[in-house]
């Protein structure tokens, strides 16, 4: 067994964990939401600030959670990339210098290559390959996982992210922040069917068309002009209805496009990673499709399709045991293809 202590501090969550290969021993996640709330998003100032004062408490809390102490760590891992710099930066000091007093190897960690590896979390029985289908609010996805560190973005999003567009269209329905799990419950007790809304146009910057990527800034805007129209024809917004008008596109539209994904490459698992994992409309649609294509699909329990530090643990734990360690060199970047990732290790 490889035990990893990991570290994530790639936006407004401060998480740490033990994780000992696929098996959770602590996951800690102190979240900022409630600090960023009043700015209706995230300001990477103020992440940056709320990390420094609440790693040292989150990294306590995991040992005693775990019941572990530093001699049962094999390793110590940090996000390094992508991400808030800022934020980035405080994960990855303290896990350096952690590695430094403890004399223990250290690793830098892709984020989206932990949120490839929640899936092993709760099902460590999986191996590649198999699809994985990210969707929160920095990435839309859809990537060929190959093997440990061997990863082909087959998909991805033009413009806003499949999270962000929940967030922005909830702002202008004036829902507050994060957007996604209100529109997810207004949504609920609203006829999907109320008011059409267009699936995004793609293009690629060739003049391309690519089967698998997806785009919500169209949408978006779909749904600002029916607001701007029904708020001049209704003195109340049907908000029930925009919200499930506006879930439903969003959930045939990346269902329709990793269900062509996965049979075009031959796979037969879809593991589901991200905020956006969470949303019922999505479940729905893509449980449905996958079950009359003869396809697999698995969704992580929430606590590891959101940001947090076990997922970073589980990928760190794979990469130390086929040997691979980062150097004290190694920096932040706020952008990293996935295709990179073999570039952390030695
Ligand atoms: O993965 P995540 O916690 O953080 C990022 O790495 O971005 O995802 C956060 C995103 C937010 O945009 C939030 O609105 C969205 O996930 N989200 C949801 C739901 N719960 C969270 N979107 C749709 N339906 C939900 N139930
Ligand atoms: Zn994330």
């Amino acid at each position: 067994m490889t035990c990893v202590l990991a570290i994530e501090t790639s936006c407004d969550e401060t998480a740490v964990a033990i994780v000992k290969n696929r098996i959770c021993c602590s996951s800690v996640v102190a979240s900022q939401i409630s600090v960023h709330q009043q700015y209706g998003g995230v300001v990477p100032e103020v992440a940056s600030r709320s990390h420094v004062e609440a790693i040292n408490e989150a990294i306590a809390q995991a040992f005693l959670e775990a019941e572990l102490g530093w001699d049962a760590i094999d390793g110590i891992a940090a996000t390094c990339a992508p991400g808030l710099v800022g934020a980035l930066l405080v994960g990855l000091t303290a896990a350096k210098t952690l590695a430094v007093v403890h004399q223990k190897p250290f690793l830098g960690v892709h984020h989206l290559e932990g949120h490839i590896y929640a899936t092993y979390l709760s099902e460590p029985e999986l191996e590649p390959p198999f699809l994985c289908l990210l969707v929160s609010g920095g990435h839309t996805s859809l990537i060929y996982v190959k093997d440990c560190g061997h990863y082909e973005t087959l998909g991805e999003t033009r413009d806003d992210a499949a999270g962000e567009a929940f967030d922005k269209v909830a702002r202008l329905l004036k829902l507050g922040y994060p957007g996604g799990p209100v529109i997810d419950r207004l949504a609920k007790v609203g006829n999907p069917a109320a008011f059409p809304l267009p699936e995004g146009k793609i293009s690629r910057p060739d003049g391309g068309y690519h089967p698998y990527d997806s785009s919500f800034s169209g949408l978006k805007t779909a749904v600002l002009r029916l607001v701007q129209k029904l708020e001049q024809d209704t003195s109340e917004l049907p908000v029930n209805d925009i919200a499930a008008s506006f879930q439903e596109t969003v959930a045939r539209s990346l269902t329709k496009r990793a269900i062509a994904c996965a049979s075009d490459y031959g796979l037969n698992t879809i593991a589901v990673g991200g905020g956006v994992a969470a949303n019922s409309g999505l479940r729905k649609h893509l449980q449905a499709a996958a079950a009359s294509h003869n396809l697999r699909v698995l969704f992580p329990p929430l606590k590891y399709c959101t940001d947090n530090a076990a997922m970073i643990g589980c990928a760190a734990a794979d990469h130390l045991s086929r040997g691979h360690t980062s150097p004290l060199t190694l920096g932040v970047q706020s952008r990293l293809p996935l295709t990179s990732v073999m570039q952390l290790y030695s």
